[in-house]
């Protein structure tokens, strides 16, 4: 099944909100967690780390004050498809955190929006009050003693390391937003020290739908190791940019037919920190054991040019890069200069390769994801189009 914006029917709008809860509170926070893991919910901010995992290492790490964060930072280039959901089902993202609260024993939730959406904030605080209201949060939730959970709001300020979990934790603090050395994880050492669990806006909407209607209905979908549907943000070179939604393991030559984007060079997979897939590998599956992404894809028609696509990425990891370890703080600029020889036709081969080194330490070195992944496009481009980035080095000589 492919559903899409474009015909006006996710699969979020056929759960009816307050069902998942209604069944998680009819049972044991472990048999949530036996639930979910059933499911094979993987996390969908990118990394694809198993949900249930995560809130039962939350659960069982000691602590009386634990934490839900929901992460709607959304800063990767092209991702737009939280803002969907949390302007048309936030009582399911709401209902999620309230199950993962369940899960874990938190009495705290909060919400990590980025700057940019602070025109969603008045929607969001309004659905909160009336949950409120309903006593859907709040001290004995649903009139079950005991059970005091409740959810704010924290605006982020612009920054796209602020979207890595330790960083938006150091963000949430009060401190410079800069991430922290791992581990200690989140799940052991996180806001303010306690136990806490982070996850994907699009993460908690799917737990609650997984509550409401079944692991066996969310499993019924995507591959083995990649179940259940995933939301797309789509954008560039194609007829039809816009909100997705695919079953996990479609192919990217099926995905571009579904957005009008056949003729497509190459399509970025992931956004900035993803990957670029080439046409000769359209045949591949966006699935964690293939193609992970949190869901931004680029389209590149035919006449776009590469060397500009990897110069615009590096600018943007230049900035967006906190600065705090060398490989990252030196390598992008190091990156972006070889692009910009490249594109002036004056870069040797011998000095491609080491770029390409350079690429591969920061991958290995750099702290955070920021730096381990602000080399991949560079490094798919020059891998798969070779004679387009050195042809312009025609007409120049050798030293
Ligand atoms: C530089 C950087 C930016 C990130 N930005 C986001 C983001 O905007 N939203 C998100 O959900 N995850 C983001 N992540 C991933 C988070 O660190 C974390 O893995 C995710 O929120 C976990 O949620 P999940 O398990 O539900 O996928 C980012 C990671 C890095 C390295
Ligand atoms: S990899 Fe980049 S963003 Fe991450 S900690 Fe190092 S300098 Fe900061």
């Amino acid at each position: 099944m492919i559903v899409s914006t474009r015909t006006g029917s996710l699969t979020f709008a056929e759960v009816a909100p307050g069902k998942g809860m209604d069944v998680a509170l009819a049972r044991t926070p472990a048999d949530v967690l036996r639930w979910i893991d059933a499911s094979g919910l993987r996390g969908r901010g990118g990394a694809g780390f198993p949900t249930s995992l995560k809130w039962e290492l939350a659960a069982k790490s000691p602590g009386a004050l634990k934490y839900v964060i929901c992460n709607a930072d959304e800063g990767e280039p092209g991702t737009f498809k939280d803002r969907v959901i949390l302007a048309d089902f936030a009582d399911l993202v709401f209902e999620g955190m309230t199950i993962a609260a369940y899960c874990i024993a938190a009495r705290q939730g909060i919400v990590y929006l980025r700057a940019e959406y602070t025109y969603l904030r008045p929607h969001l605080e309004a659905v909160l009050a009336r949950r409120r209201e309903a006593h859907l949060l709040g001290k004995g939730i649903a009139g079950r003693a005991g059970f005091d959970f409740d959810i704010e709001i924290h605006m982020g300020s612009g920054s796209y390391v602020c979207g890595e979990e330790t960083a938006l934790i150091e963000s949430l603090e009060g401190q410079r937003g800069e991430p922290r050395n791992r581990p200690p994880f989140p799940i052991d050492t996180g806001y303010l020290g306690n136990p806490t669990t982070v996850n994907n806006v699009e993460t908690f909407a799917w737990a609650a739908c997984i509550l409401a209607r079944g692991a066996d209905w969310f499993k019924e979908y995507g591959t083995a190791k990649s179940t259940g549907h995933k939301l797309f943000s789509v954008s560039g070179d194609c007829q039809r940019p816009g909100v997705y939604e695919f079953p996990l393991g479609i192919t990217i030559e099926a995905f571009l037919q579904e957005v009008g984007g056949e003729d497509a060079k190459a399509v970025q997979v992931g956004g900035a920190a993803g990957q670029c897939v080439p046409r000769g590998e359209f045949h591949r599956a966006l699935a964690y054991e293939d193609i992970p992404t949190g869901g931004s894809i680029i389209v590149f028609g035919p006449q776009r040019d590469m060397l500009r696509v990897a110069a615009n990425f590096l600018e943007f990891f230049i900035d967006e890069s906190c600065g705090q370890c060398t490989p990252c703080r030196e390598g992008t600029i190091k990156l972006l200069e070889g692009v910009k020889m490249l594109q002036r036709g004056q870069c040797s081969m011998d000095y491609l390769e080491e770029l390409c080194s350079l690429g591969e330490t920061m991958q290995l070195a750099s702290k955070c994801g920021l730096g381990q992944t602000a080399p991949n496009t560079f490094l798919s481009i020059v891998s798969h189009f070779r004679d387009e980035i050195l042809g312009r080095t025609a007409a120049w000589s050798p030293e």
